[in-house]
């Protein structure tokens, strides 16, 4: 047997289950408390549209995060700037750069919150516009104050692998939003199908016992999304970008989702607290003091990362991994190179003990 590094929260009844979109949308409330959202094909989407409408042109971005974020960054036609980083954002690395940019993105990496009061006063003293991408770290809080909430727009995803996962992606802000006008194609029914598809094997594919038979597969299709193949640092070239809207299929199995959110934030946190006593003297990303990550991810580093992961997966039968996606995207942050190299992640919503 072999416990995957991945998980998905989607459940068959969760595809066919009704939702009455007035009623249920208090689900996600009490996540997102925002006056408006919009939802988006993607949560790479949301990033584009919200520095579309926020006219930015010079935009702060951590150099550790996954590719995808610079893609929109890019595809708004916005310059990147970026600040050097591991997994969670420092404020001094921003200070550097904040009298470049109008606006900042800071992404909550693996569900990890950086001291967001702080750098949401630094953003408000030199009129820098605050996106928080929550992207990972849906429900995760900060000084008993939701992700999400600090900045002047936050914006989430809803792919397969993250806090809830089906399709689909959101903005949400205090401010109005006028998203509607950047006109989106919509959202390809192949890719739905397979994400369903995806939805409906999973029991199959993640049980202990048939997973070891069937992970080639599952790297075979990470692999397709390895950034170090595709990125090219400080280049203007946009990695192939897709502008799609949210299916109303994928808004009712999202919401589904968000009715038990609390209890899968539970089971993370749970997991989280059984593989720190149990991981203990590895070297963990932990949460900052008075932050509550999300717990999407457990995660070591190690300067023996192949080596480590072979050993827990033959000895523990828990296998980790890493972020295929993720990179140090600047090219030159010792520290965020030092990250992509050590990261070992481990995604908490299962069954461990
Ligand atoms: C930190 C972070 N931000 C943004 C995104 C973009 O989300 P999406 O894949 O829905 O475009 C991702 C994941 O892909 C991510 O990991």
């Amino acid at each position: 047997m072999l416990i995957s590094h991945t998980s998905i929260t989607a459940r068959i009844s969760d595809l066919f289950k009704r939702v009455d979109y007035a009623k249920d949308i208090r689900y996600l409330k009490r996540y997102i408390p925002h006056k408006h959202i919009r939802w988006t094909g993607s949560g790479r989407e949301a990033l584009r549209q919200i520095l579309l409408q926020s006219d930015s042109k010079n935009v702060g971005i951590q150099a550790f995060t996954c590719h995808v974020v610079l893609d929109a960054i890019k595809a708004a036609g916005c310059k990147p700037v970026f600040y050097g980083s591991g997994a969670v954002a420092e404020i001094d690395e921003i200070e550097k750069i904040i009298k470049k940019i109008d606006a900042l993105v800071v992404p909550y990496n693996f569900g990890f919150l950086p001291e967001i009061d702080k750098i949401a006063a630094l953003c408000k003293k030199h009129n820098v516009i605050f996106i928080e991408d929550c992207a990972a770290a849906l429900g995760a809080e900060y000084k008993g104050k939701l992700a999400g909430t600090f900045g002047d727009y936050a914006f989430y995803s809803f792919g397969i692998s993250k806090c809830i996962g089906f399709v689909g992606g959101l903005v949400a802000s205090d401010k109005q939003l006028k998203l509607e006008k950047y006109g989106l194609k919509p959202f390809p029914a192949l890719s739905l199908a397979k994400t369903m598809i995806e939805v409906m094997i999973a029991p199959i594919f993640f049980n202990p016992y048939i997973y070891p038979l069937a992970r080639h597969l599952l790297d075979f299709e990470l692999d397709k999304h390895k950034s170090q193949k595709l990125i090219i640092p400080k280049s203007m070239k946009v990695n192939f970008f897709e502008s799609y809207s949210m299916p109303k299929f994928g808004i009712k199995v999202v919401l589904n989702q968000f009715k038990r959110y609390g209890k899968i934030m539970q089971i993370r946190k749970d997991n989280a607290e059984l593989l720190m006593g149990r991981y203990g003297k590895y070297s963990i990303i932990t949460p900052k003091k008075s932050s509550q990550p999300s717990w999407l991810y457990f995660v070591i580093c190690s300067d023996n990362r192949a080596k480590l992961i072979k050993s827990l997966s033959s000895k523990d039968r828990i296998e980790f991994s890493y972020m295929r996606t993720y990179a140090d995207l600047s090219g030159n942050s010792k520290k965020a190179t030092k990250e992509q190299n050590r990261h070992m992640i481990f995604s908490l919503y299962k069954k461990l003990s």
